[in-house]
């Protein structure tokens, strides 16, 4: 069996956990960690360290890592949801240097495309498909025939004079204690602008919210087909272990 290892940094845990490459899931538990207060890169790549050295895996294994930035050519341009401190990090150096292996770093958002495109809602689908992860942020991840364009980042469109996740996020839901209606009015409006923007052929919604998708997924009212993510949670992980074997850079 062929397997490579994933971690998800997020706001508020980071989870590792082997994948096997064949069937995209989880070969053992996943570990999950709270994300440390502040999350600088220090802590935060301390906490990835702990993540990997729990588990007995070979040298050789590839090991891939994402992060909720973007992420060019390892360097993170600007950041929204973590330390600010993170902004010109290079983050594969840092954690190679933390982890003692070779590791690749990706897009959180681009990771669950990658892994909905490969394994899940939008396995061998032909077109534009637009993968967004509702969380803290917004994620996004465009798609054309099976291939990745990195870094795209549709959760910071600014619409009605307002940086869209600050509207839209789950978080936003939890903040503003908003009803499944009242959020799926605001969804509205935010994937609207993107479908008029890009013409997807699909949507697959993701992120941890998307296990409650009955709720909210029908009363999204936009022409395109939307469909919830197949492998919710685990995506981040699951997309950053495979990219990893597919030997991403
Ligand atoms: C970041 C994205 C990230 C998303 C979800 C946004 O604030 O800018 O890069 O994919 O949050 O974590």
């Amino acid at each position: 069996m062929a397997i490579a290892f994933g971690i998800d940094i997020g706001g508020s845990g980071v989870k590792g956990a082997p994948v096997d490459l064949e069937t995209g899931t989880f070969t053992g538990e996943r570990l999950r960690i709270p994300t440390p207060e502040p999350s600088t890169p220090e802590a935060v790549a301390k906490v990835c360290a702990t993540i990997i050295a729990s588990f007995d895996l070979p040298p050789e294994i590839p090991v891939g890592l994402t992060f909720p930035a973007p992420i060019k050519h390892g360097v993170v341009p600007f950041i929204a949801n973590l330390h600010k401190s993170w902004k010109g990090v290079n983050v594969p150096e840092l954690m190679t240097a933390a982890i003692g292996r070779n590791v690749i770093a990706i897009n959180d958002a681009d990771a669950a495309g990658y892994a909905e495109a490969t394994y899940g809602a939008a396995r061998e689908k032909a077109g534009t498909v637009i993968v967004t992860t509702l969380g803290t942020g917004i994620g996004s991840a465009i798609i054309v025939d099976g291939k990745l364009v990195p870094n795209v980042e549709l959760g910071h469109l600014e619409i009605d004079g307002h940086d869209a996740e600050s509207r839209a996020s789950d978080a936003a839901r939890e903040r503003e204690d908003l009803s499944w209606k009242q959020w799926a009015k605001r969804l509205t409006v935010y994937y609207s602008t993107v479908e008029m923007l890009f013409s997807p052929d699909l949507f697959v919604v993701g992120g941890g919210v998307s296990k409650y998708h009955q709720e909210f997924l029908p009363l999204i009212r936009v022409k395109t087909p939307m469909v919830p993510a197949a492998l919710r949670n685990a995506a981040g992980i699951v997309g950053a272990a495979r990219l990893a074997a597919d030997g991403y850079k």
